[in-house]
């Protein structure tokens, strides 16, 4: 049985997660996809770190050569950040490889370019773990309720920040502190800074937002409040008045005169103060939560592991399963391409 050749472009925090699981799992993974997955190549930056689990003849440093090598069909990427991540997904769609990104900041801010990529080359683009880690969250958006309309998603969507906030409430730990033990932990983007000054959750937002709505939403669209600015004083305030701080991302519709539907979009990133009643409040560490509130559905609340490398690493193996699936039996995975293409709904002001 001919398997499929999987290329992975990174071996940090969840690349290692993702070559545990393909190696553990791996006759299960088989009879689920109905191929052998197999490791083709890992692409890193530095050949002599030490890396657990990973066969030192896998590693090289020539990410181009392997995205494009005729012995690889799917392409998974966790470098993260703009480049070289996206030349190299560009890249390997263009050679018609399937791929699996959990590059929030990339499809944030060209998002377009990668889909229409995937539409042009007839292949497939998945990005579950890009947001809220093990999260079953952009499946149901994207598919359970693409036929409701709406309203409203709204709630946690950055570990490293909830974690941090959640240290300086229950143990009374200095901001720097707890930092560091998320950085340790595994939590943090590379640049803690994404995390602390908001940029990772608007960019979760904006994807959050764009296939809430059906409409286009960059990272620059959103307005971005971080918690660098958050003291021991101000949740000592908030303990004092039986509330929490959080850092939610909260994307709704709101009236607009600019567009003929009379609907625009509110897309913001920033610190509250919520009561401890509400059951964001109870959200601990690095987990996440996130509400969504439809038409027809109603309100529906997703919460668990929103960062990490194992919890993300289940969240890559789900598309990884998914887009092999669709090359082994021919088809291809919803349509996302075509975001490339929907309307731009106006923003509002916040
Ligand atoms: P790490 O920094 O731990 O790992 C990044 C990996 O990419 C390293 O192995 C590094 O190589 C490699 N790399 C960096 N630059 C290059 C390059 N130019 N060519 C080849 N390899 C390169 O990051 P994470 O694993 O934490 O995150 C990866 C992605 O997953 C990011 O997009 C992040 O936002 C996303 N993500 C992370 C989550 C988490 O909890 N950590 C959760 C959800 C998504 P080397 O080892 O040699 O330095
Ligand atoms: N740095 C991110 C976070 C990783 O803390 O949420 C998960 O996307």
């Amino acid at each position: 049985m001919t398997g499929l050749r999987i290329a992975l472009l990174g071996c940090g925090t969840v690349g290692t997660e993702v070559v545990r699981l393909l190696r553990e799992q791996a006759d299960d993974l088989a009879a689920r996809v109905g191929v052998p997955l197999e490791l083709a190549g890992i692409a890193v930056r530095r050949l002599d770190k030490r890396r657990e689990g990973a066969p030192a003849e896998l590693l090289t440093t020539d990410a181009e050569g392997l995205v494009t090598s005729d012995d690889v069909d799917i392409v998974v990427e966790v470098i993260g950040g703009i480049e070289p991540a996206r030349g190299l997904l560009l890249a390997a769609m263009k050679a018609g490889k399937s791929v699996v990104t959990a590059n929030k900041a990339l499809l944030a801010e060209d998002g377009a370019t990668l889909f229409g990529a995937a539409r042009e080359y007839g292949t497939d683009i998945y990005y579950e773990a890009s947001v809220a880690g093990a999260i079953p969250l952009l499946r149901p958006l994207r598919e359970s309720l693409v036929g409701d309309h709406v309203h409203r998603v709204m709630g946690i969507v950055n570990g490293t920040t909830n974690y941090i906030l959640d240290q300086m409430d229950t143990s009374g730990a200095g901001f720097a502190e707890a930092l560091n033990e998320a950085q340790a932990l595994g939590y943090a983007e590379a640049d803690p800074t994404a995390d602390v000054e908001g940029f990772d959750a608007a960019a979760k937002a904006a994807i959050l937002a764009q296939l809430a709505f059906h409409t286009r939403v960059t990272a620059a669209d959103v307005h971005r409040e971080g918690i660098a600015d958050v003291t021991s004083a101000d949740i000592a305030s908030a303990k004092a008045m039986n509330c929490v701080v959080k850092l939610l991302a909260i994307c709704e519709r709101v009236p607009s005169a600019e567009h003929r539907s009379g609907r625009g979009v509110s897309v913001r990133v920033h610190p509250v103060m919520i009561p401890r009643s509400h059951p964001l409040a109870s959200v601990r560490e690095a987990y996440n939560a996130v509400f969504v509130e439809a038409e027809s559905a109603g309100s529906l609340m997703f919460y668990g592991a929103g960062a990490g490398g194992a919890p993300t690493a289940s969240a890559v193996l789900g598309d990884l399963v998914a887009v092999a699936r669709n090359r082994v039996y021919g088809t291809r995975g919803p349509a996302e391409s075509t975001y490339a293409e929907l309307p731009v709904l106006p923003m509002a002001d916040t």
